[in-house]
């Protein structure tokens, strides 16, 4: 069965849990600079998930594998050419040029809130502001194209062909995925495929669409610690990600941050 948020409890636990995810990619922004090392991040945004939102870091510790040890940190931090679920380290220190992900998942009385967004750290490239804005637009086709009776096909298409169009290419091996109670639940949001294929969208369903894309060619592969996704051909990757409710005539962003406060008018 799909995540769906049916009753006004379940709708208002997601709100609140996509809310306070927002807030701590608001809260972390101004620490991110040359000279801070991913770990440091990830303290501070423990810090503030556990102290100030009274929430649950749902990665520390989590397992989707037997073969894979849990999780060892409360946020994801992927820089440059990792794709996701980057290891926060004392010793990956940001420098200038670099591009860097933090993925924050908090669980709120239960409910889980799921976002993502790009970090420029100094001075970024010409490539790299480029691969991370094709990105951010790519999430915002793919929610543009979520409505009843548009397909989870529709998504993947919309998303595809902006980075197509724009000669990057969408990672296979990861997608979105329903989310609510569970962290990963059905159904799978693919981010490439054809319009009108796959299953219909339905109002209360909650998901993310968090396309990973490469400046390169789409090949991953996982480092010998089990998490750390990299390309392939070691080219930048960027990627976005936000939590949403299927309403009646399109998607909630449950995850918005005040930055975003003109990006989802239509
Ligand atoms: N937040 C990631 C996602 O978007 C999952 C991270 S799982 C972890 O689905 F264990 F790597 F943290
Ligand atoms: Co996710
Ligand atoms: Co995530």
């Amino acid at each position: 069965m799909y995540a769906k948020a049916s009753s006004a409890t379940d709708i208002e636990g997601m709100r609140r849990a996509g809310r306070l995810a927002a807030g701590v990619l608001e809260m972390i922004g101004e620490h991110v600079r040359p000279g801070v090392t991913t770990d440091q991040l990830n303290d501070i945004c423990h810090r503030y998930i556990v102290n100030e939102i009274d929430c649950v870091p749902a990665p520390l510790h989590y397992s989707n594998s037997p073969r894979v040890p849990p999780f060892p940190r409360s946020v994801c931090t992927s820089v440059n050419h990792v794709v996701c679920h980057g290891i926060p380290s004392a010793k990956k220190t940001l420098k200038s040029g670099d591009i860097l992900n933090i993925d924050v998942t908090v669980i709120k009385d239960g409910y889980h809130g799921d976002t993502s967004k790009m970090f420029l750290v100094g001075k970024p490239t010409v490539l790299a502001e480029r691969l991370a804005r094709v990105a951010q637009e790519c999430l915002y086709r793919g929610i543009a194209a979520i409505r009843p009776g548009a397909t989870l096909g529709d998504i993947g298409h919309a998303v595809q062909s902006h980075a197509e169009g724009n000669r990057f290419s969408v990672v296979r091996e990861f997608c979105g995925h329903g989310i609510g109670k569970v962290f990963h639940d059905q159904p799978q949001i693919l981010h490439y495929g054809r319009p009108g294929t796959g299953a219909a969208i339905e109002p209360g369903m909650t998901f993310t669409v968090e396309p990973m894309i490469n400046a390169g060619r789409p090949q991953v592969k996982v480092l010998p610690d089990g998490w750390t996704v990299v390309t392939k051909d070691h080219k930048l990757s960027a990627q976005w990600e936000h939590t949403l409710l299927v309403t009646t005539v399109g998607a909630e962003v449950l995850t918005q941050r005040q930055e975003e406060a003109q990006a989802f008018r239509s």
